[in-house]
């Protein structure tokens, strides 16, 4: 299991009015479990105001740079992300887990691909990511990125950005797409939905050609340009995306369990195994979800969105049959070895077995 570690704010730097980098001092003995794949994320804890907080936030620093950088944006009301850019300085520490996530590109030499990637706002983070590391370590591939925000002001790691455009300009496209401020063409003024995903496919990429496509942003922003590729003849096995949290999404996009009637008020005995250590107890059908349950049992658990879409409460199921409300992270063939969001999972036969360590 990914265990927090303690470890020291190298730097906080400003990058746009509400948004930070944090970057970290990891030490030389724990790199190897800090090792990383662009499009991972580090789960963040804090004690503030007397309540730890916990998050999780996108690597925007690449593998091949040996460093491990998030961008925290401010959100209204964020607990943590108002402490990052308003409290946080270098040399603090926080506990911070080691690099997960199901949501990369693993990059090698040989490839010849181009990537196609939709972002906005803070979702430019785990993009970041994957173009430094394509640059670097695939000099025959090409990324083509489409980036929306509201003006030029708010455009996260423009200057970056813009180094990386000029020193691989054959290889690396960016298209700023601006809801606030008008560009030189009209197809890049406004958000980016289904008509803009079509004219950039017409102009900019042939569809079925892209090797694979990355969204971060708004779900909104991921399930229209996600079902507009699909209608374009992409197959969605080459479409990944990472939701920022699942509480914006679509009627339709977030069902919970279904239960039959017969199962409601049923009782299941849950054995949740974590470090070794086991915890039981009886959990509801229809009640709370398996890492909810066992938490508040007193068992140290990984989590950090509780959304379904981060997967670091991913756990195997040894025994028994769970039901998931949502799952926005597990692959098939994970699903298939029997693993869970724990966050998401309710009992559904009246004992289960969760393993943390397997
Ligand atoms: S805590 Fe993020 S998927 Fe469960």
């Amino acid at each position: 299991m990914s265990t927090m570690h303690q470890i020291k704010v190298k730097k906080v730097m400003k990058e746009t009015d509400d948004c930070v980098s944090v970057s970290f001092d990891v030490p030389k003995a724990l790199e190897p479990s800090f090792d990383y794949l662009p499009g991972q994320y580090l789960t963040l804890e804090s004690e503030i105001n007397g309540e730890k907080v916990r998050r999780s936030y996108s690597l925007c620093s690449a593998p091949h740079e040996k460093e491990w950088k998030v961008a925290v944006k401010q959100v209204p009301q964020g607990k943590f992300s108002t402490h990052a850019n308003e409290v946080l300085k270098s040399g603090d520490t926080l506990s911070v887990m080691p690099p997960m996530g199901n949501f990369k590109l693993a990059c090698s030499p040989d490839h010849s691909n181009h990537y196609v990637s939709f972002a906005a706002g803070s979702g430019i983070t785990p993009m970041l990511s994957m173009i430094k590391e394509v640059m670097e370590v695939e000099p025959n591939s090409q990324f083509t990125l489409f980036y929306g925000n509201r003006n030029t002001e708010s455009v996260i790691f423009r200057e970056e950005i813009e180094g990386i455009k000029n020193r691989y300009l054959n290889r690396l496209s960016v298209h700023y797409v601006l809801s606030k401020e008008r560009l030189m063409s009209e197809i890049f003024y406004g958000r980016i939905d289904e008509e803009k995903c079509r004219a950039y496919a017409k102009a900019f990429f042939n569809p079925t050609e892209v090797h694979s496509y990355y969204l971060c942003g708004p779900s909104q922003m991921i399930f229209t340009v996600r079902d507009t590729l699909k209608d374009l003849g992409v197959d969605e096995s080459k479409i990944n995306f990472e939701l920022f949290s699942t509480d914006d999404l679509p009627t339709g996009e977030k069902p919970i369990a279904e239960i039959a009637e017969v199962d409601r008020g049923k009782m299941s005995a849950v054995k949740v195994t974590v470090d070794g250590i086991s915890f039981d107890f009886d959990l509801a059908y229809d009640g709370e979800d398996v890492l909810d349950a066992a938490l508040g049992y007193g068992a140290d658990l990984p989590f950090a969105c509780k959304g379904g879409v981060c997967c670091t409460c991913k756990a195997k199921l040894t025994k028994g049959e769970v039901v998931m409300d949502v799952n926005y992270t597990l692959e098939p063939d994970e699903i298939e070895a029997g693993y869970i969001l724990t966050c998401q999972a309710h009992p559904r036969t009246e004992s289960i077995e969760v393993d943390f360590d397997a």
